[in-house]
């Protein structure tokens, strides 16, 4: 019995600490994506390093309060209202090369 709750347990810790990286990956596949892929109204595409050097210069910090507070043709939260800074944070890492 001892053995199978361990093993539930660690089954579990599994699923918890990949579940952030498939949110970000599942947030931005469904909110960002269609524009940072396409660079609609200028979004820096996820390819383009020399597009991506000053924004990460400013830091992972800069940019999320940017995305938050919106930009230019982006709107707020990149359109996802729902998203919490975690999930925002997540899905920029997916998206910045
Ligand atoms: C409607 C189109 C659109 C959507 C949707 C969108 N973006 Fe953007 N994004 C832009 C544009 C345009 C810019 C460039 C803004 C500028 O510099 O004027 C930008 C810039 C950024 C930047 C750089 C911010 C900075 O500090 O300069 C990040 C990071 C980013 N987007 C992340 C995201 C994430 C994460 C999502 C999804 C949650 C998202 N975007 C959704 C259009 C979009």
């Amino acid at each position: 019995m001892k053995k199978i709750t361990g093993l539930v347990a660690s089954a579990l810790l599994v699923a918890a600490s990949m579940s952030v990286q498939a949110d970000g990956q599942a947030i931005y596949d469904k909110h960002c994506k269609g524009c940072h892929v396409a660079g609609v109204g200028n979004a820096p595409k996820p390819d383009d390093a020399a597009a991506w050097e000053a924004r990460k210069a400013k830091g992972m910090d800069a940019m999320l309060q940017t995305v938050t507070a919106g930009k230019g043709a982006m709107p707020p939260k990149g359109t996802c209202m729902s998203c919490d800074a975690d999930t925002l944070k997540a899905a920029i890492e997916v998206l910045v090369p």
